[in-house]
């Protein structure tokens, strides 16, 4: 997949410059000084001669084939080189050009009549706006970087700055670490994060793939393609900035809590993208994907000299839950035979201030053989008499004898470079804090879960959407925003939500009549369509026990209502059954600008925008979105039971979920909905549908 940027047997150089020091020239000295065996065509039409090479006023004055074409010309002459790429039969274009969507609406349009002219052309290309792109493995560098080339590796990285892309070449030359790829993204108006990612995956010379991204065009196509990437290869994505443009003001909790860092949150999960918060836990786990099998577990030994930072490591792995696990007696044994009797035989093994690379090595071999350990960490810190390199060396020797992952973490900076050097050199990963060894290792676990995972199933709901069509029919031939509380009642009768009864009063003595109908005790709520949050306002009263109460409430809430919005139209006061016990729980629909309609579970009732304990997904759900979502949250121990309580009906959630998934594929016009509370009793009772409501768009 795109052969032909990455392999092309011939390169022009479109806006070679003779002058050192201009992008132009740097570009075409970067194509013919690292090795690219293929024939190379500066053009320009003021040169007959660029760095050795015959110059060519255009590529159409070019006998040759040309496959890939550098682009470097200012903004105003790329569409016309583009045609004439097209012309010349050049199917792949790397467009350096600045001055395009990133400069403003000249540039929008300018970028707009790029990408039209490149269709037309038969051109594919990337950037423009973008630094141009190296692959290390056939030798072509079209970057305009001047640092020098990145050494051979494994790591594809695609980056959406290519100053970014710059800082991170610069520090991967200084510290050892191999690209197999880069590519710089840039506005990204053809070429998309997508295609590049399929790329990757596919490149035999690529084992772990980076990206930096600050947003996607298209959030439904991103996680589908991210899910089936992640499945072949690690997929490390740094995300920055922000997300979408025009939020909508939310008018409900779900609307409120999705926030712009949700949906990428949710979709990273959903396809299995490993996310790094920081460009230094991007470089963490691609060294540790890039070089170190995965573990097969989450069982981890560590060694160490030092007390402190085994602690500290032992801390971190229970953060993240890696086990420290219990080394096999013969083990222990054996380290006893050895190892001086102030060490500690047992897991984090410390092997002492003065451990000699010898006992490294020895104790090293003996831990990582234990068959209970799935993964190693290695501290050391610089005491006087520590060997670094002669450590480093040992270490180094025994990972490459075993198919488990050792990751070391030798502190400090000055005395451990050589050691460092040595590990780098054979592929293991060294970190200046155990933290960051730990957090590593814990990713590739969860890597490693995520490969083994079952295909996801989706749940198979029909002819529910049928029953509910005539309602937001209804609603939208009424140019309405909102449904009415018998309108919610029937969408969530139609996808089978079990709901209380309940009786509309309009009056004090229709409420007293309805009371009697559904029994003591009962519950009184405000019916307006302006009225979304009622108990906001005092809008809801329970466990009202006598038609006297019931004719205050309905008193007291007409008036209250009134009073603080004389604007909102009283439709009625609800009368409903008074559900006790069981746990309030919340679920909704949102919509998110890039990635379409998210669901949400969490804690409900009241304390919902407090607590904040929430989970979101991209629609639609598999059920291991949805088992996952609920496990996620605080709440979930809670549903689960504590101190002897009887677990709740997590299953009823967790159909819940899939059904207002699959409403929200039904019916696309819904911008927010939310039931809340939705009350979940004991396991095998079901959950109630109490209060929800609906926004809808489009209409
Ligand atoms: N075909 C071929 N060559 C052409 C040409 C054409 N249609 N039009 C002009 N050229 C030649 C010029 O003669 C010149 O060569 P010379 O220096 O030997 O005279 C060369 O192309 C460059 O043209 P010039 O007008 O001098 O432009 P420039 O070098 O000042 O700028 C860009 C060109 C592309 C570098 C500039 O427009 C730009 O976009 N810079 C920012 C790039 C960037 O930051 N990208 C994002 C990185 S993350």
């Amino acid at each position: 997949m795109l052969n032909n940027f990455f392999n092309p047997k011939s390169i022009a150089v479109i806006g070679a410059s003779r002058t050192p020091g201009k992008i132009g020239y740097d570009i075409l000295k970067n194509v013919i000084q690292y090795g690219y065996q293929g024939a190379v065509f500066p053009i320009n039409p003021e040169a007959s001669e660029i760095l050795g090479l015959k110059a060519y006023p255009s590529i159409l004055d070019v006998p040759d084939e040309i496959e890939l074409a550098v682009v470097a010309v200012p903004p105003k002459r790329v569409l016309e080189v583009i045609g004439q790429c097209g012309e010349k039969g050049i199917s792949a274009a790397v467009i350096i050009t600045a001055g395009f969507r990133e400069s403003g609406s000249e540039g929008t349009k300018l970028e707009d009549e790029l990408v039209k002219k490149a269709r037309e052309s038969g051109v594919r290309f990337i950037g423009p706006n973008c630094l141009g792109m190296i692959d290390t493995h056939s030798r072509i560098n079209t970057s305009f970087f001047s640092a020098g080339m990145p050494n051979k590796g494994n790591i594809g990285f695609f980056s959406q700055s290519g100053a970014l892309g710059i800082a991170v070449l610069d520090l991967a030359l200084s510290e050892d670490i191999g690209f197999s790829k880069f590519i710089s993204m840039g506005n990204k108006a053809d070429i998309s994060d997508e295609e590049i990612m399929q790329a990757l995956a596919e490149d035999e010379n690529t084992k772990v793939i980076l990206g930096y991204i600050e947003g996607v065009k298209d959030g439904k196509k991103f996680v589908e393609i991210a899910s089936q990437v992640s499945k072949k290869k690690p997929l490390i994505i740094l995300k920055s900035g922000i997300t979408s443009a025009g939020i909508k003001a939310a008018s409900s909790h779900t609307g409120a809590l999705a926030g712009r860092e949700a949906s990428f949150d949710a979709a990273f999960k959903q396809s299995g993208v490993i996310r790094a918060r920081t460009v230094g836990e991007l470089f963490n786990y691609a060294v540790a994907f890039a070089n170190q099998p995965l573990p097969q577990g989450p069982n981890v030994a560590i060694l160490t000299n030092s007390g402190g930072p085994g602690i500290i490591a032992a801390d971190a792995c229970d953060r993240f839950g890696l086990q420290l696990v219990p080394l096999h007696k013969e083990t222990v044994d054996e380290l006893r035979n050895f190892l001086p009797p102030f060490a500690s035989f047992y897991n984090p093994v410390d092997i002492l201030g003065d451990a000699t690379a010898e006992r490294y090595e020895k104790a090293l071999y003996l831990v990582v053989q234990d068959e209970k350990v799935q993964g190693v960490i290695v501290i050391l810190t610089p005491t006087a008499v520590v060997d670094v390199e002669g450590t480093a060396k040992a270490i180094a020797n025994i990972a490459n004898l075993i198919d488990k992952p050792i990751l070391t973490s030798f502190m400090g900076k000055k005395s451990i470079e050589s050691g460092s050097k040595i590990l780098t050199k054979y592929h293991v990963p060294n970190y200046s804090y155990p933290e960051h060894a730990v957090s590593s290792l814990n990713v590739m676990y969860q890597y490693n879960v995520w490969t083994k995972r079952p295909e996801k199933v989706y749940p198979n709901f029909e002819g529910l959407k049928d029953k509910a069509l005539d309602i937001f029919e209804t609603v939208r031939g009424e140019k309405r925003e909102h449904l009415t509380d018998s309108e919610i009642y029937e969408v969530l009768h139609a996808y089978g939500f079990l709901q209380l009864r309940s009786l509309m009063a309009r009056t004090s003595e229709e409420a007293v009549a309805a009371a009697k109908v559904i029994g003591y005790p009962v519950v009184m709520k405000i019916v307006s369509p302006q009225i979304l949050h009622k108990s906001d306002i005092g809008g809801v009263k329970l466990n009202i026990n006598s038609k006297k109460e019931v004719e205050n409430t309905f008193f007291d809430i007409t008036t209250r209502v009134k009073h603080i919005m004389p604007t909102a139209q009283i439709n009625g006061v609800m009368i409903q059954e008074m559900v006790s016990g069981g746990k309030e729980v919340i679920i909704g629909i949102t919509q998110d600008a890039q990635f379409g309609h998210m669901i949400m579970f969490g804690l409900g009732g009241i304390y919902v925008e407090v607590l904040k304990d929430i989970a979101f997904r991209i629609a639609p759900l598999s059920k291991e979105d949805a088992y996952e979502m609920i496990r996620e949250t605080k709440v979930f121990p809670l549903l689960r039971g504590v101190r002897g309580e009887a677990e709740s009906d997590i299953d009823a959630i967790e159909k819940s979920i899939l059904l207002l998934s699959q409403m929200a594929l039904d019916f696309p016009q819904i911008i927010e909905a939310e039931i809340n509370p939705l009350v979940v009793k004991k396991r095998g009772e079901g959950v109630v549908a109490i209060d929800a409501r609906f926004i809808i768009g489009g209409n």
